[in-house]
């Protein structure tokens, strides 16, 4: 998957399919945007064309911007532009100009932004403080001559508040040492040493960088467990810094893996550890992951949250490698998971992260639901419900006119999504597979599920358990049925942000 996609081969055959899928292929040419059938409603999603990996986020000036990975000439992935859009809550975008361009140093991976606000960089310029994207170049072309040095890192800064982007003329400032996978580069300012720390997956393990200005950097260490998942290309690492609930201060690493996600393709998975500067121990002694279900990928954190806000906020690309490329919609193609405040819980052993998502979600609350029955139509598709689950097992279905169901079911100690019969399906063997996950013990005391066009998160206990997945009905869901659930039915019908 990985070759194919960064592959020549693959970027040909990638345009050859949207060539060949432009012309009839849609429902979508034609239609408004964001009115499109599939169009997410309270999610972001890029105005057209191919979006995948959240990049560059960060906090300046009241503002959340986000950056991702971006192909503005198709719908399917190819070389790749940052993105950009900006938010003062992280729920109404507002879409901006492509931030970064390829260049003769290659296609731009992803990474991250940082507020540079001593100017270490010097890259400020009277007094603005410089907004310093780190990000990865992939050189196609050396890739197809078989060099293993075509991924480095580049930097990029901004002094108008991220409105225009130049690129430092001195670029790359750090060069693969041979190692083919060598990118996304996630940094953070470690106040102790007053050094930026740069994580950066490096095949099969994260290396760990620091540097006194962004611009020169020095190997600090690398990090890796035999029992880990290496079944795929390790990515889009992140470390940061958690309170755990006995009051001590855990360091959370996210590495992205594709394939070999427990549900297949794309998925993330974490440890829980020290970070000493110079090194991150692990704590945690199993593999866990972020989200259990099959369309929560490549997430990491926005950088510079001001600390009396104090929140760790998180997003990822609701998709998933195995068929991102082949979903069914084609003015645009895939959106990111709803933005998340993560936190830890538990202790000891059995210390976990919880995502849930921001409180300023519920802007959106539109007309509550009220029904008293288990099964009533619904007023509109796009929804959160907050669900007490009764008794062991539960099951809640959304069904429309065209026949198609959505289920979401407990069975002993698993909950399950099926999408099995949600509408078009046939693109991937994949999508139809029920996802179960394991509750291992967890004593499920409260269910928060947001619906939106194509997709549903599920977050149990406040977000101790997550499992996200996209589908795509033939028409609009019409209809709600549950059992085993208390009633009435709690939740509200959502506004929509465009
Ligand atoms: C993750 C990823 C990154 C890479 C980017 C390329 O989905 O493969 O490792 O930087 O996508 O678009």
């Amino acid at each position: 998957m990985m070759v194919f996609r960064f592959s020549i081969v693959g970027l040909l055959a990638s345009l050859f399919l949207f060539a060949c899928q432009q012309p009839n292929s849609s429902d979508d040419i034609g239609i408004r945007p964001f009115q499109e059938k599939h169009r997410p409603q309270f999610h972001f999603s890029p105005p057209t064309q191919w979006m995948n990996d959240p990049n560059g986020m960060v906090y300046w000036n009241g503002e959340y911007h986000l950056f991702y990975q971006h192909f503005p000439d198709s719908n399917v992935w190819g070389p790749m532009h940052w993105g950009h859009a900006k938010s003062e809550d992280l729920i109404y975008w507002e879409h901006q100009e492509i931030a970064l361009f390829p260049d003769s140093l290659g296609y731009i991976f992803s990474g991250s932004v940082v507020a540079d606000i001593q100017n270490t960089s010097g890259l400020g310029i009277d007094n603005q403080t410089p907004l310093v994207a780190i990000f990865s170049y992939h050189h196609p072309e050396r890739e197809a001559q078989g060099t293993t040095d075509y991924q480095s890192q580049g930097l990029a800064f901004s002094i108008d508040e991220g409105k225009t982007w130049s690129k430092y003329p001195r670029n790359p400032v750090l060069l693969s040492p041979g190692v083919r996978d060598f990118r996304d580069p996630k940094v953070f300012w470690y106040e102790p040493s007053n050094t930026w720390i740069m994580s950066l997956a490096v095949l099969d393990k994260i290396s760990f960088y620091s540097s006194p200005n962004l611009i020169d950097w020095s190997h600090l260490s690398d990090f890796s467990v035999e029992w880990a998942n290496f079944e795929g290309v390790w990515e889009c690492p992140d470390l940061f810094p958690l309170t755990a609930p006995d009051g001590s201060e855990k360091w959370v690493l996210l590495v992205s893996i594709n394939p070999g996600g427990p549900l297949g393709g794309s998925a993330t998975q974490y440890f829980i550890g020290d970070f000493n500067g110079k090194e991150f121990t692990v704590l945690s002694n199993r593999v866990l992951w972020l989200d259990h279900g099959t369309d929560n990928y490549a997430g990491v954190t926005w950088s510079n949250i001001p600390a009396e806000d104090g929140r760790t906020i998180f997003i990822g690309w609701m998709s998933n490698w195995e068929y991102a490329q082949v979903v069914p919609t084609t003015a645009w193609r895939s959106a990111m998971t709803l933005p998340r405040s993560l936190s830890l819980f538990g202790n000891g052993e059995s210390l976990r992260l919880a995502s849930f998502p921001i409180e300023e979600i519920h802007k959106l609350k539109g007309t509550p639901i009220s029904a008293q029955g288990n099964s009533f139509p619904l007023q509109s598709d796009i929804l959160h419900l907050s669900l007490l689950p009764k008794q062991e097992d539960f099951s809640i279905e959304w069904s429309n006119s065209a026949g198609n169901v959505l289920r979401v079911y407990r069975d002993g100690d698993k909950i399950a999504i099926d999408r099995s019969l949600s509408g078009i399906t046939d693109f991937n063997n994949l999508f139809s597979k029920t996802q179960s996950m394991d509750l291992e013990g967890l004593n499920v005391e409260k269910m928060d599920v947001f619906l939106d066009k194509a997709s549903i998160e599920l977050f149990i206990n406040d977000g101790q358990r997550a499992m996200t997945a996209i589908f795509f009905p033939d028409s609009t869901w019409s209809h709600f049925k549950c059992q085993g659930v208390e009633l009435p039915v709690k939740g509200n019908y959502f506004r929509s942000i465009w």
